[in-house]
């Protein structure tokens, strides 16, 4: 099926996209490519989706990621072994030292620590502000704000927050907005069509013992 997310409907982006019948004997489920490196035809010559190591590809991975970009109406997703990895990545790919956040005053307690206990010691400082007040969140940006981490629905007090209206609140300091998608899924909510630069979904409780992923646009 071509990947055309926007013409499909949720159930069908689902069980299609990045999920095509195995070329060489018409599996209709993905292979487990249960491989760590890949034969090359000589240096350099990787063959088809230019795998060379599991550890940065799988085509077993892929095929998820394929589906979970679908279903977030992302361009690439990544998948890792637990929303923390995930969430670890997307603050280590977008936050430099003398960055500050703006944070939920209840978000996870493990995206708390790993900000507070982690991110602080390599000169990154943040602020605490209510989500479901879009005044709040504004009157704690700064000039060197570069990231609002939003949970909606957060965890554990499962508040709401305007997405579209902290994009807006992001984009006008120059940061971007990060949402933790675990509660909703982006079969309810889909952060980045509302203007968030990241998704990050935890599927092991939600969706039956996948993996966890981060979506995104950029
Ligand atoms: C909102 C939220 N984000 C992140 C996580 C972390 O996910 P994991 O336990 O897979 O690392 C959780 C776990 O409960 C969560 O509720």
């Amino acid at each position: 099926m071509p990947h055309e997310p926007a013409s499909a409907g949720f159930s069908t982006r689902a069980i299609h996209v990045g999920q095509e019948p195995d070329p060489r004997t018409g599996s209709v489920i993905v292979p487990i490519y249960q491989t760590s490196t890949y034969a090359q035809d000589g240096v350099g010559g990787t063959r088809e989706g230019d795998y060379e190591y599991s550890r940065t590809a799988n085509p077993t991975r892929t095929a998820l990621e394929e589906a979970l970009a679908a279903l977030e109406n992302a361009r690439h997703a990544l998948a890792f072994g637990s929303g923390m990895a995930a969430s670890d990545a997307v603050l280590r790919t977008l936050v430099r030292p003398g960055d500050h956040l703006v944070l939920g005053n209840d978000v996870y307690g493990g995206t708390f620590r790993l900000i507070d206990k982690v991110l602080t010691e390599w000169g990154v400082t943040y602020s605490v502000a209510h989500l479901s007040d879009v005044d709040d969140v504004r009157a704690a940006m700064r000039p060197e704000t570069t990231l609002i981490w939003c949970e909606s629905p957060t965890n554990p007090l499962l508040g709401i927050a305007d997405i579209g209206a902290l994009a807006e609140v992001a984009h006008a300091g120059g940061a971007k907005l990060v949402v933790d998608n675990t509660f909703a899924t982006p079969y309810l909510q889909t952060p980045l069509d509302l203007g968030a630069t990241s998704s990050c979904t935890r599927r092991r409780s939600t969706s039956a013992g996948i993996p966890t992923s981060s979506a995104g646009r950029s």
